[in-house]
């Protein structure tokens, strides 16, 4: 079965069409997977223009469509898939509407898609298959989604059944990482790019490191002993915002420093994000931790889930997160998703789709 699958939540226009099947296993073989960055558009913002944002959506649909298409060299699609929430309103509408036009005109149903679920359906597409595990060995599962809109740690009981046990008070992790990078001057989004100057700091050896430490503050770890599963990152933030200005402009321009305050943000964000999921994953003894979101692609974070992990001494602990381009926005993770609930029986006729902007995994 072939579906086509529609992602419009934020700044992203994205298309994708995938192959399913079952054999033990699902499997996903993506035939083309397209993905339009507005980043251009919106960097001169610093952040997401939802009007802006729906505008070129509009304008993008039909080209990334028709690319999408060719990729795949012209496939029968049986089944599409749309985002319809969480995320910008007017954008998710546009990816809506999109894909209610496509239904009408190919006599398709069309299955509701939630986009933080994708995120975490997205490891069902190579690395489920790739370290040969059974899909009902995983469960129970605790996902860490670690977004530009959303951090959230999920219980995953199975396919389709979730129960969110904390969330971010404020920034979400994403969010924290592009208000920073803004403040030391690196553009949008800033996630990516704290990410490659922070590699850049371990890797130079500015002669004295321990002078530099000095002149770096210790950032806080927000709410990382509370017992709970919240998070707060605005705090963060403030901090490099006040040690930003305390230093003489030579100082807070200079490599060493933005480097060295970019490794110090991500740890703080690392410590945090590491430290309550793996709370979580002993709290549930659970047999799986799933990573998923723009923030997952972050080579740090991954490296030190990864031996963390094992930290918990859990027998047999699997540990997920999609590789980089299937972390960040895209639609082949629509499709996986819709796979699923395809197997459940929940397609629907394009009438009955709806948009729901702050809508909430169960
Ligand atoms: O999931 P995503 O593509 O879109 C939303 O659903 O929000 O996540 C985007 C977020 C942005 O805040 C971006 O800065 C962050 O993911 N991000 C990263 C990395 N790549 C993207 N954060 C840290 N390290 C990265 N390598
Ligand atoms: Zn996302």
């Amino acid at each position: 079965m072939n579906i086509l699958a529609i992602e419009t939540s934020c700044d992203d226009t994205c298309i994708a069409i995938v192959k399913t099947s079952y054999k033990t296993r699902p499997r996903f073989e993506i035939l083309s997977n397209i993905v339009s960055s507005q980043v251009k558009i919106h960097r001169k913002y610093g952040g997401v223009y939802p009007t802006l944002a729906k505008r070129e959506h509009q304008k993008n649909l039909p080209i990334v469509l028709k690319r999408a298409l060719k990729e795949a060299k012209k496939p029968k699609i049986d089944l599409l898939a749309a985002t319809i929430g969480p995320g910008l309103e007017p954008c998710l509408w546009t990816g809506v509407n999109f894909a209610k036009d496509l239904a009408k005109k190919w006599g398709l149903p069309i299955i509701p898609v939630n986009h933080i679920e994708a995120h975490i359906l997205a490891n069902f597409i190579s690395e489920v298959r790739s370290q040969k595990l059974k899909v009902k060995s995983l469960f129970p599962a605790i996902c860490l989604v670690v977004s530009g809109g959303h951090t959230q740690l999920i219980l995953m009981q199975e396919i389709g059944k979730y129960k969110i046990l904390g969330e971010t008070r404020d920034d979400a992790a994403g969010e924290c990482f592009d208000k920073i990078a803004r403040i030391l001057g690196l553009g949008y989004p800033g996630g990516p790019l704290i990410d490659r100057k922070a590699a850049k700091f371990r890797k130079r050896d500015f002669g004295k490191i321990s002078a530099i430490a000095d002149f770096l503050p210790k950032l806080p770890r927000p709410m990382i002993y509370q017992k709970n599963y919240d998070f707060s990152f605005s705090g963060l933030k403030t901090a490099v915002l006040y040690d930003f200005r305390s230093q003489p402009e030579k100082i807070r321009k200079s490599k060493k420093y933005i480097q060295g305050m970019s490794a110090e943000v991500q740890q703080a964000v690392i410590d945090v994000l590491i430290h309550k999921t793996l709370r979580a994953a002993k709290d549930y003894k659970v047999k799986t931790i799933i990573l998923g979101g723009g923030v997952a692609a972050n080579e740090e974070l991954r490296k030190q889930f990864k031996t963390a992990c094992p930290t918990l001494g859990v027998k047999h602990l699997n540990f997920l997160v999609p590789p980089k381009n299937l972390c960040t926005d895209n639609a082949a993770m629509v499709a996986a998703t819709a796979y699923f609930h395809w197997i459940l029986g929940e397609t629907k006729s394009w009438e009955e789709i709806e948009v729901n902007a702050n809508l909430r995994l169960k």
